[in-house]
């Protein structure tokens, strides 16, 4: 994606905060001196077997981009493609009211949305949010000295393809179904609450591609422990066994990172697992950090976890046993 997006042509309207050009989580557009848009569409196929899980994950998903940026989201559109000679109706029906319910509790209104005759089933929102474009967050603003936390453990793409390859049980998943469908919006509010002024959200390019473009995007370098990293139970065995999606094997071949010789490859292979609804990843300065991870304790986020450090040299990425 990346690649395709340098073809867009360059943006100069003041009124444009955030655009393609630094990989953040959503479009930013200021619409007022105190006010900005906060813009962003995603969609997938299935990745439980249960059609209003996977509604409501792709929900929470969607839904994350807008918290990555700070923002409150307001309304969403559903995308969906939908193969209507195979599947039936009532199925889709399932999915919507699993994403109608996310919505719900995250206080967005859905308001519509299109739907084309697809092979394979796509679904997914666009959501419309809001943030003050002073307190917003973007991948540019990580400063020599943050500390790193994540909300969310990784894993979900290793588990999730156990189970189409049958070496998981349905049953076992049910820790990361529930951390897919724990909305990024009480890690939103604690980071606001702490003044954090950068964040991304875990997702496809894994926990070390989104921390990259947090790195490129700041012009900074970074430093991850890899033995506080908050993991899936079982994440690891599941890995060695060859339980590893397709993104996560490229995102592995295309981060540009400096690992520690006694990490074992199914170990590495965690901190670029991609991700479906991740949890937030949040630079906060060191004097901020305790109240930071207090917020997050107090919002009852998945984890709350300090996983490493920025530092002064660019891009350099380092990933350290402890
Ligand atoms: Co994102
Ligand atoms: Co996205």
């Amino acid at each position: 994606m990346a690649q395709v997006l340098r073809h867009l042509p360059a943006i100069k309207d003041p009124n444009v905060l955030v655009d393609a050009a630094t990989r953040d989580d959503a479009a930013v557009y200021r619409i007022a001196p105190d006010r900005a848009l906060v813009a962003t569409v995603d969609f997938f196929t299935p990745i439980v077997d249960d059609a209003a899980t996977w509604g409501a994950i792709a929900a929470a998903n969607a839904l994350s981009d807008v918290y990555a940026m700070g923002g409150r989201p307001l309304f969403a559109l559903n995308l969906v493609g939908w193969p209507r000679d195979t599947l039936p109706f009532e199925l889709l029906g399932e999915v919507l009211k699993g994403a109608a319910e996310v919505t719900r509790q995250a206080e967005c209104l859905l308001l519509g949305g299109h739907s084309i005759d697809d092979p394979e089933p796509k679904f997914g929102l666009v959501v419309l949010g809001d943030v003050h474009p002073d307190r917003m967050f973007t991948v540019a603003a990580a400063r020599p000295g943050d500390r790193l936390v994540l909300t969310k453990p990784l894993g979900t793409g290793i588990l999730t393809t156990a189970l189409k390859r049958d070496l998981l049980p349905e049953a076992a998943l049910a820790a990361a179904v529930s951390n897919m469908l724990t909305l990024n919006a009480g890690a939103a509010r604690a980071a606001l609450a702490a003044g954090v002024r950068c964040a991304t959200d875990i997702t496809g390019f894994g926990l070390l591609g989104h921390l990259t473009n947090i790195l490129q995007a700041s012009g900074v370098g970074a430093r991850v422990q890899w033995n506080k990293l908050p993991l899936l139970e079982g994440a690891v065995e599941l890995a060695a066994r060859g339980a590893v999606p397709g993104g996560t094997r490229r995102n592995y071949q295309a981060i540009e990172a400096d690992w520690a010789e006694e990490l074992s490859e199914p170990e590495r292979l965690l901190a670029v697992d991609a991700q479906t609804s991740g949890g937030l990843l949040l630079a906060v300065p060191p004097a901020r950090l305790d109240f930071l991870l207090a917020a997050l304790h107090n919002e009852a986020t998945p984890v709350a976890v300090d996983i490493g450090e920025i530092l002064p040299k660019p891009q350099l990425l380092r990933v350290v046993r402890s």
